[in-house]
């Protein structure tokens, strides 16, 4: 008997392919600008300032293992993705504070730089599923993270050897980095210096800038972790974002296969995350497989995309940056249901083909209920 296949009506689908649709010319992406910062002290309690803002100072290559203080590791408090909440109280904060800013809390989607970031490189992701959560409120989309199988197992890592590595990003950030700006370092043996080797790597601190932009004609707000500022003197910038620093770690190269993967799967990652609120430059320390810090590379971020273009197999920022903008106005398209009490979720999984868009009638709804009067309709 022949069975036919109905599509559900409730499900919405957007197909990575054609890729083809997605190369021309690139869509606008405005320079980010930021409209307010906040920090997570050590026990993950929000501050609505920047006592947590870091500097960055050039780690000493002698003596850097980054292994180092692993057993006197603290991780943060509350497990899984990070909820939209504080970035929300902000962002009400940031509008009760300054007068001028009644619409600078308005945009068409506000989420975590690390979900655009996902987001946009998914046109080349090929194995690392993701879901997010969805719900519209008063003409705004928020998003969040779900976590899932995948997500819980790679961010604990599988193994004892993946925690430990993923000790070491957070390591090399504590050893490049220090609490005053580096023009007040008067010389190598300077006690923040030295301070740093001893520092308690503290995963419930956080710095958070908060930038707003637009891409094509969706006006975005987006929260993210910052590393540090570098070639800054008190008082900041206006716009400090051009002033933030981007620390990474990466396994030294060494042979070609262990380059392509670095600008196959590392650069695209790079590139977005830093990209998307406009930080310049990302520092990364390249590593032994002991953790061994070796080098330093200073990589301009708007200089990544030529550095893969035109190679076998890589990626295009432009399809990518197409593709988020497309992506963006068909989901404005989809998501139509305006009920604080319920969600959409967005998932892109196995074959990593489409998106999928399904609501969910009362569940998980992203906005806690503090959040709706300040953001619905005055
Ligand atoms: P590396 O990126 O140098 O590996 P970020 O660089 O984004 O500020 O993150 C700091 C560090 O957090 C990372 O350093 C890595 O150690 C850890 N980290 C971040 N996201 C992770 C994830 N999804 N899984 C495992 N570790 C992660
Ligand atoms: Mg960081
Ligand atoms: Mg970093």
């Amino acid at each position: 008997m022949e069975r036919s296949i109905r599509s559900d009506p409730n499900i919405h689908k957007f197909s990575i392919h054609p890729f083809k649709r997605f190369n021309k010319r690139s869509v606008e992406y405005k320079q980010p600008v930021e409209i307010t910062s906040f920090s997570y002290d050590e026990n993950h309690q929000l501050h609505m300032d920047d006592r947590e803002l870091r500097y960055y100072y050039p780690p000493n290559l002698k003596d850097c293992n980054l292994s180092a203080g692993y057993e006197n590791f603290i991780q943060k408090i509350v497990e899984g993705p990070e909820p939209i909440h504080s970035l929300l109280d902000a962002l009400i904060h940031l509008r009760k504070t300054r007068a001028e800013t009644e619409n600078v809390i308005k945009a068409d989607i506000i989420s975590w730089r690390g979900i655009f970031t996902k987001m946009l490189c998914t046109p080349y992701n090929r194995n690392e599923p993701w879901e997010f959560g969805a719900t519209l409120y008063n003409n705004t989309i928020f998003i969040e993270e779900h976590e899932t199988e995948y997500t819980r197992r790679n961010r604990e890592g599988d193994t004892p050897k993946a925690k430990l590595m993923g000790y070491w990003g957070y390591k090399f950030e504590a050893l490049s980095t220090i609490g005053v700006p580096a023009t007040e370092i008067q010389s190598s043996d300077d006690p923040e210096l030295l301070a740093r080797k001893n520092t308690v790597v503290n995963t419930n601190i956080q710095y958070c800038s908060v930038s707003k932009t637009t891409l094509g004609k969706n006006r975005l707000i987006m929260g993210a972790e910052v590393d540090c500022l570098i070639d800054v003197k008190p008082p900041y910038p206006e716009n400090p974002v051009n002033k933030y620093i981007e620390l990474k770690t990466s396994k030294i190269p060494r042979n070609d296969r262990d380059t392509f993967v670095f600008e196959r799967y590392k650069l695209i990652k790079f590139w977005a995350q830093s990209f998307l609120i406009g930080i310049p430059k990302i520092i990364v320390g390249f590593r032994d497989d002991d953790g061994n810090l070796c080098s330093l590379k200073e990589i301009k971020t708007l200089e990544i995309p030529r550095m893969v273009r035109g190679k076998d197999k890589m990626w295009d920022a432009v399809i990518c940056l197409n593709f988020l903008n497309e992506f963006f106005e068909w989901l404005r398209e989809v998501i139509k249901i305006e009920d604080a009490n319920s969600s959409y979720v967005i998932s892109f999984k196995e074959p990593f083909q489409e998106i999928e868009v399904s609501f969910c009638h009362n569940k998980n709804p992203v906005l806690a209920d503090r959040h709706l009067k300040p953001f619905g309709k005055v």
